[in-house]
């Protein structure tokens, strides 16, 4: 990956080439080209959809997206430990994106792919996906959904928490039906059990975390069921909106299946108030549409490219990727969800920011 070589003077210190070995994407946006610069790339799909995202990006916000050198790794743990990057004498920490972080490091949480489509799952662009969801949440009212809690997903992703979880599978015990997503057994079915939108059938669901943090997050707060957070680790960009009690119901890994068994149990003696906690869920959702994630990804590059001390120039080895190499470069089926998930120009300027606390 290396020979992304600093030029064109300017301070040093903050320009990401330093670090090539922990970013799977390197990129620059040059506003004046409308274009990403692809300087570096594990290739995935994952890396793919985020260049498309950052191309998005400068299609809503014409000449508003500032020219910046990043580094994001598209793989899932966080890297830039908190503890080794403070103090005195420590290094600073490099600026590293990354599609989560937790309490104790300093990754940079930047939108996953997921918000533009998974082809992988089935799983479409997150306006489609999120009103689809919303449907096929008011097929079943909520005192008419079954009185227990639900979760369906691949508990193979080398997660202890989502193993511990397949010991609560036992409605009578605990509450909580465990079910194993078969990725191959959907694919022979078209992918019709997966179907997010028919799965807001419980009235409770359960979230918890994989490897890392996990994408479904914000399918399952969708379904307006009161959504059993376990104890999250990680954090995503939108985590902050996330209020025990208020939207959502924290579940401890500490006696998980009594956790889980008190949730559900406190929610079916007060069922008003705690269908009341799934709706704010899937407010919160709601509100998180694609102009929000556009907002929130214009604004953090905004805030970035004021620290920068160097001007970003493309490298000699960099490839530019205007939408239609990335549309080139997508097989036939990612192609379909990068087309569905194209952004138009925004018809108003970003929401503004609150000032910070400090
Ligand atoms: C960060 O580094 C410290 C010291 O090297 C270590 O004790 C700690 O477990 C690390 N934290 C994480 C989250 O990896
Ligand atoms: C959980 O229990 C149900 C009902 O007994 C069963 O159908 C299902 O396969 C179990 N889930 C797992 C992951 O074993």
């Amino acid at each position: 990956m290396g020979g992304y070589t600093p030029e064109g003077g300017g301070g040093r210190a903050a320009r990401p080439g330093r670090y090539p070995p922990l970013a799977s994407l390197v990129v620059s946006t040059i506003a004046a080209f409308s274009a990403v610069i692809v300087i570096a790339v594990l290739h995935s799909s994952r890396a793919l959809f985020t260049v498309w995202s950052l191309l998005q990006l400068m299609r809503r916000y014409p000449g508003r997206v500032p020219d910046v050198d990043l580094m994001l790794d598209c793989m899932d743990r966080p890297a830039i430990n908190r503890t080794e990057h403070t103090g005195e004498g420590a290094p600073p920490p490099p600026p590293l994106f990354r599609y989560c972080t937790t309490r104790d490091h300093f990754d940079i949480p930047f939108p996953d792919w997921s918000f533009w489509g998974w082809p992988e799952t089935h799983i479409e662009p997150w306006t489609r996906e999120f009103r689809s969801v919303k449907q096929g949440s008011r097929r079943v009212r909520w005192p008419d959904r079954v009185p227990t809690a639900y979760w369906k997903g691949n508990p193979d992703v080398a997660s202890p928490l989502r193993l511990a979880l397949l010991a609560c599978n036992d409605t009578n015990l605990w509450r909580a039906e465990i079910m194993r997503q078969n990725w191959e057994e959907e694919a022979k079915s078209g992918y019709q059990n997966s179907k997010l939108s028919s799965q807001c059938t419980h009235r409770y669901k359960i979230y918890a975390e994989g490897f890392a943090w996990s994408v479904s997050l914000k399918y399952i707060l969708s379904c307006g069921s009161m959504a059993l957070l376990i104890d999250p680790l990680y954090q995503d960009f939108f985590s902050r909106g996330l209020e025990p009690r208020v939207n959502h119901w924290p579940v401890s890994t500490v006696g998980m299946c009594e956790s889980i068994r008190d949730a559900v149990e406190w929610g079916n003696a007060h069922p008003e108030e705690a269908e009341r906690v799934g709706k704010r869920g899937q407010r919160l959702m709601q509100e998180l549409g694609m102009d929000t994630v556009y907002d929130y990804m214009l604004h953090l590059l905004t805030e970035y490219a004021a620290l920068l001390d160097f001007r970003p120039a493309p490298p000699h080895s960099s490839q530019e990727a205007c939408a239609g190499s990335v549309l080139c470069l997508a097989d036939d089926h990612q192609r379909r969800f990068l087309e569905a998930s194209a952004a138009y120009p925004a018809t108003a300027g970003p929401c503004s920011m609150p000032p910070s606390d400090g």
